[in-house]
């Protein structure tokens, strides 16, 4: 088995999964009530807590795989992108056990955890990833598509500014919303209806042609439009509906406009299956929209279990065995907050 760990952000988990992928746990302690009361993940707390929950976990894992060290055949550890604190614990927990046990340890980038995510099934042996496929990675730091060939990941684009559950998690903010936006979002965003008069949010655009996202112009239109309007969480129920099916549509929007325009430039012969991955792919109306977007294409959609969209170690242990020549000695490994 492959014991998989995740500490960089606000998530603490440890996953052990079969050579197969099947996950036989994944346990995740969350730390967002913690962040709560500040709006956001405060990096120090972060750590204190990751350093409190890892072993802890660790431990639990074992158990509840009815497992020993002797079963584990290898380590996996999210090395960045993240935070650094954070991340340190992850790896600094994961290089003692390696050392101390002799079991090869594997680092792995935080990305490449979400976007081969989507192939991992609840209780089974994960789907066989296609020779080729197109994975969206959106989460609360990240929004970018990949080309994604077995081992070899390329990557199509990246946002210029503001990742899009940022943009969720600071608009919801400012309406009053809990900590994070996304899911409060959606929640509100049921019932409402999309009134793009009301509320004009356009899809950005570069003058360069170029297929970046960018979100910090929805961002502060959204911001002055819940300002002009009056939208609060604790205000007019109707308003705040249609907000934010109006706000999140625009958010969906630019990640079609985008993904449209990569598929027609893209090389033949096309992928035949599109992922999507990350916390923002637990929204219900986005899924929905991605499955109608694969029929319309004629090109298999891969949505991640909701379980496997926010941060988890299954998804590390999984990445960490698409490329089973990456471990090897605790010492080489080393934490770091940006990853080129
Ligand atoms: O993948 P993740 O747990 O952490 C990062 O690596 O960033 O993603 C967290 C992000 C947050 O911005 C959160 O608001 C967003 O995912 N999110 C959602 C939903 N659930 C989580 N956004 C929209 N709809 C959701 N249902
Ligand atoms: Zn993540």
């Amino acid at each position: 088995m492959i014991l998989g760990i995740e500490t960089s952000c606000d998530e603490t988990s440890v996953a052990l999964l079969e050579e197969d992928g099947r996950v036989r746990v994944n346990l995740i302690a969350s730390q967002i009530e913690r962040h709560r009361p500040f709006g956001g993940v405060v990096p120090e707390i972060a750590s204190r807590e990751h350093l409190q929950h890892l072993f802890p976990l660790v431990d639990r894992a074992l158990q509840d795989a009815n497992a020993s060290w002797s079963d584990v055949d290898r380590i996996a550890v999210t090395a960045g992108p993240g935070l650094i604190g954070a991340l340190l614990v992850g790896v600094a927990g994961a290089q003692g056990l390696s050392y101390a046990l002799g079991i090869p340890l594997a680092p792995v980038n935080h990305l490449e955890g979400h976007l081969y995510s989507p192939y991992l099934q609840r209780d089974d042996a994960a789907i066989p990833l296609p020779a080729r496929f197109l994975s969206m990675v959106i989460s609360g730091g990240h929004s970018s598509i990949y080309d994604v060939a077995g081992a070899h990941v390329t990557m199509l684009n990246r946002t210029r500014d503001d990742a899009i559950g940022e943009t969720f998690d600071k608009v919801a903010k400012f309406i009053g919303l809990p900590y994070p936006g996304g899911p409060q979002v959606e929640k509100h965003a049921s019932g409402g209806t999309i009134d793009r008069k009301r509320f004009p949010l356009p899809i950005a655009q570069f003058k360069d042609q170029s297929l970046d996202f960018s979100y910090s112009g929805i961002k502060a239109g959204a911001i002055r439009l819940a300002r002009e309007l009056g939208v609060r969480a604790e205000g007019d129920p109707r308003l705040l509906s249609d907000f934010c099916v109006t706000f999140q549509d625009a958010l969906f929007a630019q990640l079609f406009d985008r993904l449209d325009a990569i598929w027609v430039r893209l090389q033949r012969p096309l992928p035949t299956e599109v992922a999507i991955a990350g916390g923002v792919a637990a929204n219900g109306a986005l899924r929905d929209r991605m499955l109608a977007w694969g029929k319309a294409h004629g090109v298999i959609v891969r949505l991640p279990e909701k379980g496997y969209c926010t941060d988890n170690a299954a998804m590390i242990a999984f990445a960490a065995m698409q490329r089973p020549d990456a471990s090897g000695d605790p010492r080489r490994v080393s934490a770091r907050s940006r990853i080129a």
